[in-house]
């Protein structure tokens, strides 16, 4: 693996691998000392051209636990406000010798072009780009599943085993799948580990070519809950940033339809545990008694969104050169 653009590149072999390479991490974390010198003197560019708040703090932590020197820039107050292209700015982070790449992007496909494109030769990570993907989103849930269908703590230590795959979980994804990068990256990655995948939307946020996609689609969030069993709800946040029309008649309307009310939150399985990528919006997507509910795991998925991206980074910035392999026996 040379750079990680999308889930639907990954084998299932390597997503288990990721995973538990990450599971290794996440033990790191809890040591009162939490790092690891395995990157150390290699120098890890973050690109942030959309704003962010957890998923560049999450980076810029599981760079650091590796040891590796960290450079954030964000476009604001960077001359990417003065019109500086993607290309010039990869240049010049290149000619500074970056070792790795994060980068967010509002354009579907811009970590594609910088890791295609022969302007640098660092590996490529997509920290979510426009409406396309967000492999590490998927990677974290992923992660967090695993624990909670093993039974497991869903982040931090643990002396239990995980399975390997996520074969047989019935995972439901609702609300606006389509402006959502990270449910296009869990579509891919969940089905890829075994799981069966539920959309649940209006049909005005589905995009189109959705019948061809390995999952099931379906409208009535009532009736979802109701006949599918689910082992995971994974909420979506209503991206307004990215409507430009009217999608849906009210935000009213949206929450009594698709959102995660008191009322459903206690209709779903005894042990349905409940996922959003964050920021949630209360009262919209999801109601305060789902937010605030033992189960679920949105805190877990912060914290484990840091081991996923030490592993993600781990494994792209070694393992090519004699000196890499010194640094296999250092984990
Ligand atoms: C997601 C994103 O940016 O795509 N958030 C995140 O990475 N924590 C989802 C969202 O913004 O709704």
């Amino acid at each position: 693996m040379r750079h990680l653009l999308s889930t639907a590149q990954l084998s299932r072999a390597e997503a288990i691998d990721l995973l538990d390479v990450a599971e290794q991490m996440s033990h790191v974390s809890t040591r009162e000392v939490k790092k690891l010198p395995v990157l150390r003197g290699l120098t890890v560019v973050n690109l942030f051209f959309e704003d962010s708040t957890r998923t560049r703090l999450s980076f810029e932590a599981a760079a650091k636990r590796l040891s590796a020197d960290v450079i954030t820039f964000t476009a604001k107050g960077s001359s990417v406000s003065k019109g500086e292209s993607l290309q010039d700015t990869a240049q010049t982070l290149s000619a500074m010798g970056a070792d790795g790449i994060v980068i967010r992007h509002s354009g579907s496909g811009a970590p594609h072009r910088l890791a295609h494109a022969g302007w640098i030769d660092a590996p490529v990570v997509n920290a979510g780009d426009g409406t396309h993907e967000h492999p590490t989103q998927a990677l974290l849930d992923a992660f967090t599943l695993r624990r909670v269908r093993a039974g497991l703590p869903a982040s931090g230590p643990h002396d239990g085993a995980v399975g390997r795959g996520l074969d047989g979980m019935v995972v439901g994804i609702v609300g606006d799948i389509l402006h959502s990068r990270v449910a296009r990256s869990n579509v891919h990655l969940l089905t890829t580990l075994g799981a069966h995948v539920v959309l649940v939307a209006p049909p005005t946020l589905l995009p189109v070519g959705v019948d061809s996609w390995p999952c099931d689609v379906v409208y009535d969030l009532d009736e979802a809950i109701a006949s599918q069993g689910f082992d995971a709800l994974m909420m979506l946040r209503v991206q307004q940033e990215r409507m430009d029309e009217a999608f849906f008649p009210t935000a009213r309307e949206y929450a009594r339809r698709w959102g995660l009310t008191d009322a459903r939150a206690r209709a779903l399985p005894a042990d349905c545990a409940i996922l959003h990528p964050g920021p949630m919006n209360r009262g919209f997507e999801i109601g305060a008694e789902a937010a605030d509910s033992p189960r679920t795991v949105v805190l877990d998925q912060v914290a484990n969104g840091v081991s996923v991206r030490m592993a993600v980074l781990y494994r792209l910035l070694t393992g090519q050169s004699t000196a890499d392999r010194g640094r296999e026996g250092q984990l």
